[in-house]
């Protein structure tokens, strides 16, 4: 099978960034993690990561068609963008929203998702292990 696993904003910051809340490893770290779980190892993964909300857009709009799924920290875009929103309900794959921190349990902005509601699944908190729960979810679709 054949997944996404998509990075929003600032997340190519993983490791410098605020490391009490996202951990010290950074995202090749993160993504070396994914790519090497033995529950994987027969799937096929396209690792994405942008600051910009239209690459993200573009990413998801050209994989119609050709993967089983997604999974997506799309960081604060979470909080603001509709337009993700839309994309995500457009694209004809399940989107798994994930969030390193506990979004629920931080500031009040960003206990709001926009995204949950056409995602099939919100993980947050669990750090990098949620792209692995994420991906999960999927492989039992
Ligand atoms: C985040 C949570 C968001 O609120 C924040 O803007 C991020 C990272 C997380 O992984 O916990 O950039 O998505």
């Amino acid at each position: 099978m054949r997944y996404l696993v998509i990075h929003g904003p600032n997340l190519n910051l993983l490791g410098r960034r605020e490391p009490k809340i996202y951990g010290t490893e950074t995202l090749e770290e993160v993504n070396a993690w994914i790519r090497e779980r033995p529950e994987l190892t027969d799937d096929s993964l396209i690792f994405f990561q942008s600051n910009h909300e239209g690459d993200l857009l573009d990413c998801l709009h050209s994989n119609y068609g050709k993967v089983n799924g997604a999974v997506i920290n799309p960081g604060a875009l979470a909080h603001t963008s509709y337009a993700l929103r839309d994309a995500i309900a457009a694209v004809d794959y399940p989107v798994v929203e994930v969030h390193l921190s506990d979004i629920k349990k931080r500031e009040a902005f960003r206990k709001v998702s926009l995204i949950a509601d056409v995602c099939i699944q919100q993980i947050c908190g669990k750090g990098k292990m949620g792209y692995l729960q994420g991906l999960k979810v999927l492989k039992k679709k």
